[in-house]
């Protein structure tokens, strides 16, 4: 029945059917867990090859690997990964296994010394603010939590955030230093930004500020889930052409690429803010691990190789996709329940129920054993202003999981949009009388 066409002596055997169907879900004891963007084993083990590549040989060139030194990286994984980025060889930074930890140094590196060193910490300027256009990354608004950064929601168009909203903020209050984005396949609602709006930030420092940076978390680069999606337009390129290539600091891993937690995160950005990068995580470390740097060199060679190695992830990722939004589309339809997106590449699906309804969703699948992400996680301070979206991560379950998760989450949809009709229209009645 559907549920918009229903009338309001037809709502209560709706409501009742669907609790019964959740009642049967419940008593299945089921335990999936949709939460977290992270790969699958069968991904995972795309890239056992890593192990053992190496046969003895420490060397990289005359570089003994297994040395001290080296503090941004080996010139083979510049050289391999600095294309991913759109930087050249000198503009990238090559670090430890996960490109988070660089961001969470730059954002402390920027408020504690500065970005262009001595007189320019923001913490000795003012309270420091950053956009962050929402729903986004969960993970960026921690960081900005921890180190007592206030963040402003940014709405997003169709093209990437609202760029017209983000070019007034950053002109009328200075002490907006920063905005985080994830400019392709945006986590977690699949958008990847315009030409147009990666050129209007290329244009945005001299509005901004000399000490405002983009934070620009290129963490999707190549995970495209079909092969006609859309380009990004090179950040550091565009920026040059507007001779403002110090406002951008680009971050990427190979997190979703070979191993999650053994991977190679990255960093591309002006040989002038790698400068005052590299003096402050001088002090942190003498250098990264090479010798994992030398293995993913040797195993993923060139470009080439890793577009065919991506490939190989998408012909894994994509029928997973596929299950999630004919599930939807089965069993929600365009029957009133909410919206989803339809990423073209990424980790996520994002899904937006009638205003008011995400955290009673996610409690109600969390009793029937199928563990969502938190609503509100997707926004700043865990606040979801309308209390509707819900991040979909279907990479790690098996097919046969995710299809029993998504049985579960439409049916925790429908029935929570239902008794949200019920007890509207007990309002109107009880008004009436
Ligand atoms: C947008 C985004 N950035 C960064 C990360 C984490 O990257 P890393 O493993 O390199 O720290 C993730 C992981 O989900 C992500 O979605």
């Amino acid at each position: 029945m559907s549920q918009q066409s229903a009338t309001r002596q037809e709502l209560p055997a709706l409501e009742a059917t669907l609790s019964d169907q959740l009642t049967a879900f419940k008593k299945s004891t089921l335990k999936l867990d949709l939460t977290r963007g992270k790969p699958g084993a069968a991904q995972l083990d795309l890239s056992n090859a890593l192990d053992g590549l190496l046969g003895g040989d420490y060397h990289a060139g005359a570089v003994d690997l297994r040395n001290y030194g080296g503090l941004d990286g080996i010139t083979e994984a510049k050289a391999l990964f600095a294309p991913l980025l759109g930087v050249s060889p000198e503009e990238i930074l090559i670090g430890g296994n996960a490109s988070l930890t660089l961001m969470y140094q730059s954002v402390l590196s920027a408020l504690h010394f500065g970005v262009q060193g001595a007189g320019s910490a923001w913490r000795d300027e003012c309270t420091v603010k950053f956009l962050c256009p929402a729903p986004g990354y969960d993970r960026h608004f921690t960081i900005c939590q921890q180190l007592g950064i206030e963040m402003i929601n940014v709405p997003f168009t169709a093209d990437g955030p609202d760029m017209d909203r983000i070019e007034e903020l950053v002109a009328s209050d200075a002490s907006i230093k920063g905005i985080w984005c994830v400019p392709r396949f945006s986590n977690p609602t699949g958008h990847v930004y315009s030409d147009a709006t990666v050129q209007r930030f290329a244009r945005l420092a001299p509005k901004a500020g000399p000490n405002f940076r983009i934070f620009w978390d290129n963490a999707y680069a190549v995970h495209a889930l079909t092969d006609d999606a859309p380009k990004l337009l090179p950040i550091l390129d565009a920026c040059r052409e507007q001779g403002t290539e110090d406002s951008v600091l680009i971050f990427g891993s190979t997190s979703k690429i070979t191993f999650a937690s053994a991977g190679l995160g990255y960093m591309g950005a002006s040989q002038q803010n790698l400068k005052h990068f590299k003096a402050a995580l001088a002090a942190s470390t003498i250098g990264p691990d090479k010798i994992n740097q030398q293995r993913h060199v040797l195993f993923l060679r060139d470009q080439a190789t890793i577009e065919q190695h991506m490939h190989q992830h998408a012909e894994i990722l994509a029928p997973k996709f596929r299950l999630v939004l004919e599930q939807l589309d089965k069993d929600l339809g365009d029957d009133g329940y909410g919206s989803w997106s339809r990423p073209q590449g990424g980790y996520f699906v994002s899904f937006d129920t009638l205003p008011g309804l995400a955290t009673q969703v996610v409690a109600m699948a969390d009793d029937a054993g199928v563990k969502l992400t938190a609503a509100g996680a997707t926004f700043p301070y865990g606040k979801d202003p309308a209390d509707s979206n819900i991040r979909l991560a279907p990479s790690y379950p098996t097919m046969d999981e995710l299809q029993q998760a998504m049985q579960v989450f439409t049916t925790c949809v429908k029935l929570a949009t239902v008794r949200q009709r019920l007890a509207a229209k007990e309002l109107v009645s009880s008004e009436l009388i």
